[in-house]
């Protein structure tokens, strides 16, 4: 199924749309950048972007260590990705994404992305490897800045992994310093990031 949604939506152009349930975008308001025009595909994809419900935890902690233990694989060793992904379980993350507003991308009624913003940070962005590539962080992250936006948020920031470091680019963001983050004393690289809304 994740091989049919790839063939279909991944490296080629979609011709058809599906009947399958349409995906909710808001449209981004920037002046420019990479984001700044709706993606013309969204409507085709049969993902909902949706806010977290109380349900999701179980579905999210899966795209979480899966997202860290596959698609992070380049990036970090097996030591950082234990580390890392052992950092939540399930009630550390219902107490994290009770906070700011969460987004998440559901296909066929499970969880396949999850998206936090609080306030002026984003401050989780996880998409199952099975789903990688199909612009749902994109849209996720859409949704997050479109909401900040209108909150009069200045500008967004993020401690972006390397793995995602290409991603927050393709999004506008820029790196303002590597630093370091400790998880259960081991050291995981990443990028401060900031995009300015104005
Ligand atoms: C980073 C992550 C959220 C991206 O999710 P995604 O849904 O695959 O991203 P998208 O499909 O929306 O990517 C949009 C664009 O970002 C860029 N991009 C995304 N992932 C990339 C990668 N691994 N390498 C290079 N560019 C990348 C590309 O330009 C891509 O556009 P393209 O596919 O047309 O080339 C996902 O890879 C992930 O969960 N990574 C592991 C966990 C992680 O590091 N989370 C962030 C914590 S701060």
């Amino acid at each position: 199924m994740w091989k049919w949604l790839k063939q279909r939506f991944g490296p080629q152009p979609v011709a058809t749309p599906t009947e399958t349930a349409p995906v909710t975008t808001v449209p981004d308001t920037s002046a420019a950048g990479p984001v700044s025009e709706p993606d013309p595909l969204a409507s085709l994809l049969p993902f909902v972007i949706r806010p977290l419900d109380a349900g999701d935890i179980d579905g999210l902690m899966t795209v979480f260590r899966d997202a860290i233990q596959v698609t992070a694989a380049n990036d970090y060793d097996q030591q950082q990705r234990d580390a890392w992904s052992q950092a939540h379980d399930h009630n550390s993350l219902a107490d994290l994404l009770a906070e700011g507003e969460v987004m998440v991308a559901e296909w066929e009624e499970k969880p396949v992305g999850f998206a936090q913003r609080q306030d002026d940070h984003i401050n989780m962005v996880f998409v199952h490897p099975q789903a990688s590539g199909l612009g749902i962080a994109t849209l996720l992250c859409q949704h997050l800045e479109d909401s900040a936006r209108v909150a009069g948020v200045a500008s967004l920031t993020t401690h972006a992994s390397l793995t995602a470091h290409d991603f927050f680019t393709y999004m506008g963001f820029v790196s303002e310093q590597r630093e370091e983050v400790q998880r259960a004393g081991i050291a995981l690289p990443r990028h401060f990031m900031r995009k300015s809304l104005q």
